[in-house]
């Protein structure tokens, strides 16, 4: 008996797909297909399958055709199931000539016939709204952005904003994009969707503008500096049916909600005590360091280090506490804020002139969660019990430098794909929010 092996995402089931199937079935007399698993695709750099692991088996179940389905979820697995299942031939679309004849080593590499002007990438295309976006601010943030753009399909960067024009000449230059505006309202009538990437205390302003006049926002945090202009922001989205995403991008990382649901199976037992820890020393003539009224680190690093406390105990603290180291200039070079709950406290620290450890750790009565450093990259964490040789590892899958994930999330949600808010809700940008105000007053008026 030959046996045959074929791999594939097989999303959106087409013609290519099917015509693949037959080709690979007539090969020999047995045919196994592997199916990649969502976080796979994403390790891939595939962010935006939209069918689930379940509807693309069972559509390769109804082709009748295999023989036998297996799920591919790792890196390397293809050489485990070829020695596993004793197979004979490996086989892939043309698309493919080349990238498999490692295999050789183990069993036959054929590359079939690809069936021309059919793709999942364009059905999906062909299916949902491209995204045109544009840049708003052209400094340190949004080169990243532009990076980022080529691994998630759907969305493109037509236009940047800057009213400094001289910094978004260079911008536009250096990075190719099509077109640059120093007016606002000519910009957005250019897109359809916004990045905010400028000045903190710039957000609220161009976001607000933006919903207005309909167009989809993705932000960079804090969207807005106080409780109220950010729920009236919501509310504008909501009205107007469009997206608005707050780009704290822990919350859309696969290993950090990974970590999250760790932290909620019970396996350390009842939370009690969440610790998180962000700092990054910024040049003292950076506007982190020397701009008092919206630089220092509770705006660059509170939302990422509240984001795990809210996460696990939600956002209705018992009490909040917020102290801070200040520089002379009054700006908060280190600040830790605690917050107590009924069932246990939590201690979020960021810093720009004192350095930590950046450490994550989620406290229970069986055991802890220890993720460090990136931890707000969650890659690895660890679960630690009172045995000090028993230790639990995670690692999970995570690429680039986080940005994409949450620029998927944006496009899905536009095109309704994603329609759960549970990675990041409205009522913990709003917790957020909330506290951003309560230090900002604290701040201005030297009480921390
Ligand atoms: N395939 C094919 N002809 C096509 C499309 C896909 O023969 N027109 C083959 C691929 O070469 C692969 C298998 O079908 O062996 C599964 O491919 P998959 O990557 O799931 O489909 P694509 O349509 O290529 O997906 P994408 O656009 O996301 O890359």
């Amino acid at each position: 008996m030959t046996k045959v092996i074929t791999y594939g995402t097989f999303d959106l089931f087409h013609q290519g797909h099917l015509n693949l199937l037959k080709r690979a079935k007539k090969l020999g007399d047995y045919l196994i297909v592997g199916v990649t698993t969502e976080h796979f695709d994403e390790a891939r750099g595939k962010v935006n399958v939209i069918d689930s692991t379940l509807e693309r088996v069972e559509n390769v179940r109804k082709t009748g055709l295999a023989d036998e389905i297996i799920i591919e979820d790792h890196e390397g697995q293809k050489m485990e199931d070829i020695q596993k299942y004793g197979v004979d031939i490996f086989t892939v679309g043309s698309d493919w000539v080349g990238t498999f004849d490692y295999l050789k080593a183990f069993c036959k590499v054929i590359y079939l016939e690809r069936t021309p002007d059919v793709s999942s990438t364009m059905l999906r295309e062909g299916r949902f709204q491209i995204v045109q976006i544009g840049i708003v601010g052209t400094g340190r943030i949004a080169p990243r952005f532009v990076a980022e753009e080529k691994y998630v399909s759907g969305i493109n960067i037509i236009a940047a904003y800057n009213p400094e024009v001289e910094s978004g000449n260079e911008f536009q230059k250096k990075y190719e994009i099509d077109t640059y505006f120093e007016d606002y309202d000519a910009f957005l009538e250019k897109v359809d969707a916004v990045y905010i990437a400028s000045p903190n205390e710039t957000h609220y302003d161009y976001a607000r503008r933006a919903l207005l006049a309909g167009k989809h926002v993705l932000s960079e945090n804090p969207v807005a500096l106080s409780k109220e202009k950010t729920i009236e922001l919501y509310q504008i989205a909501r009205e107007k049916d469009i997206i608005l995403l707050e780009g704290i991008k822990t919350a859309y990382c696969p290993g950090f909600q990974q970590l999250i649901n760790t932290a909620r199976s019970g396996q350390i037992g009842e939370i009690r005590d969440v610790e998180a820890c962000y700092s990054r020393l910024a040049d003292p003539m950076s506007r982190e360091r020397t701009d008092a009224r919206f630089g220092g680190a509770f705006l660059e690093f509170a939302a990422y280090t509240l984001l795990p406390i809210f996460k696990l105990f939600g956002t209705h603290y018992e009490s909040v506490q917020i102290e801070s180291i200040l520089d002379d200039n009054g700006l908060d070079l280190y600040t830790k804020i605690m917050l107590r709950y009924p069932q246990g406290m939590a201690t979020a620290k960021c810093g720009v002139g004192v350095k930590s450890e950046g450490q994550l750790v989620i406290a229970g009565t069986k055991g802890y969660i220890l993720a460090e450093s990136p931890w707000w990259l969650t890659r690895k964490y660890q679960v630690r019990y009172e045995n000090p040789n028993q230790i639990d590892n995670y690692e999970p899958r995570f690429q680039g430098d986080g940005l994409r994930y949450e620029m998927s999330e944006f496009v899905s949600k536009i095109n309704h794909v994603e329609k759960s808010d549970y990675k990041l809700t409205e009522e913990e940008i709003v917790a957020i929010s909330e506290l951003t105000e309560l230090f900002m007053e604290k701040r201005a008026t030297r009480q921390l």
